[in-house]
């Protein structure tokens, strides 16, 4: 397939019936059970459901972190788990940016540091350059004055706001994100949510966006609902 020349029309993110089950040693439990998605260049999708409904297991499969144990999902019409490890890797850190709902900053790294790792293996700007947009993604998401901090001296909300400056450090065209603002204060919330949902309307970022927060889901093009292993459109 050329991927190029289907770029208008073969959507960014298609997930076709996903399948997910843990096995634990007394039981199964099974989470995906067909799942479907699709979503577009610059779309903001808002992902809910109920606790334990498979929102965090839906966002590592369409990552490309977890294999489902059937279906597929698409990047620009690629097949992630068609893909090696290593190729898959390379093809998510250039295009897709992760927020954990659980941030997973690495505590031997200071801030600045964590948020520059993800271009350090794709990126061919120099360690100043790449330093500088680190810097500069800290000071969008108010964290100018943390930059030398070790994340453990962070708060909560500070390190969530690090985790998303990571993953926008590779200027992704996909944001896979976690409760990104589940930690936040109602204006520290809104002003990150400007800053995503302004570079999905100027720089074509799609934003996936799992969230309990219906403030949230409202301001999102499109609202899909987890519930027993599928997604319904709400
Ligand atoms: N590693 C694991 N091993 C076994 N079971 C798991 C594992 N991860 C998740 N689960 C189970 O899968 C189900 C879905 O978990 P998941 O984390 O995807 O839910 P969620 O919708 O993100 O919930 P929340 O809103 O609380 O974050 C839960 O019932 C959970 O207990
Ligand atoms: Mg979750």
């Amino acid at each position: 397939m050329n991927l190029v020349q289907d770029k208008n029309t073969v959507p960014l993110l298609a997930a076709v019936n996903l399948s997910k089950s843990y096995r634990l040693p007394s039981k199964v439990v099974e989470v995906l059970k067909g799942a479907s998605l699709e979503v577009r260049e610059g779309e903001c999708v808002a992902i809910i459901g109920r606790s334990g409904a498979g929102k965090s297991t839906l966002l590592h499969v369409l990552g490309g972190l977890d294999r489902p144990d059937a279906g597929e999902v698409f990047l620009r019409g690629q097949s992630l788990y068609a893909l090696s490890p290593a190729r898959r890797t390379r093809l998510r850190a250039q295009n897709v940016g992760f927020v954990f709902q659980a941030y997973h900053l690495l505590p031997e790294m200071d801030v600045t540091e964590n948020v520059l790792l993800p271009a350090m293996a794709i990126s061919r700007m120099g360690r100043a350059a790449l330093r500088m947009r680190a810097l500069e993604l800290l000071d969008q998401v108010g964290l100018a004055n943390r930059a030398c901090h070790m994340p453990l001296e962070l708060s909560g909300g500070e390190q969530q706001r690090v985790a998303i400056a990571r993953a926008l450090m590779n200027a992704p065209e996909l944001l896979l994100a976690d409760e990104p603002t589940g930690n936040l204060d109602r204006d520290t919330g809104c002003q990150i949510l400007d800053l995503l949902f302004g570079l999905a309307h100027q720089s074509r970022l799609a934003l996936v966006i799992v969230t309990h927060d219906a403030g949230v889901a409202a301001r999102c093009g499109r609202v899909l609902e987890i519930e027993e292993g599928v997604m319904r459109p709400r």
